[in-house]
């Protein structure tokens, strides 16, 4: 049954440095972005990249050829540092055109200034 871990101090997170965290036996990343927490499994499913390293933008997709690119900031995606596969942060589906495994994500709040993970 997963539980609300205490990680960190809200304040103590910055978008240039990841926090990682070990609860039970899984290394967490912990990345702030647009003042909005999120915590993924720290091991891309690819070939076992450090996720916590990985950037964030906003999810950019095109409707088709030529059309404009529209950007969504409420849709942010994490980017593996290795090889670049992006990952939904709501969903944890990687956003390759073709099928990938999933990345696993951890549902986080901020309370008092401190950071949980329900893990
Ligand atoms: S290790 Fe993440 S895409 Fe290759």
């Amino acid at each position: 049954m997963p539980e609300w871990h205490d990680v960190a101090a809200f304040e103590d997170l910055t978008p240039e440095k990841p926090l990682v965290v070990t609860i039970g036996n899984t290394s967490i990343g912990v990345k702030v972005w647009r003042d909005k927490v999120f915590a993924v499994v720290n091991r891309c499913g690819h070939a076992g990249a450090p996720m916590a390293y990985g950037e964030i933008h906003p999810t950019m997709s095109s409707p088709s050829p030529g059309a404009p690119v529209e950007v969504d900031y409420d849709k942010p995606e994490i980017r593996c540092p290795w090889h670049h596969w992006g990952f939904d942060l709501g969903t944890g589906a990687c956003t390759a055109p073709i099928r990938r495994p999933r990345l696993r994500i951890y549902e986080t709040r901020v309370e008092d200034g401190r950071v949980y993970i329900l893990a």
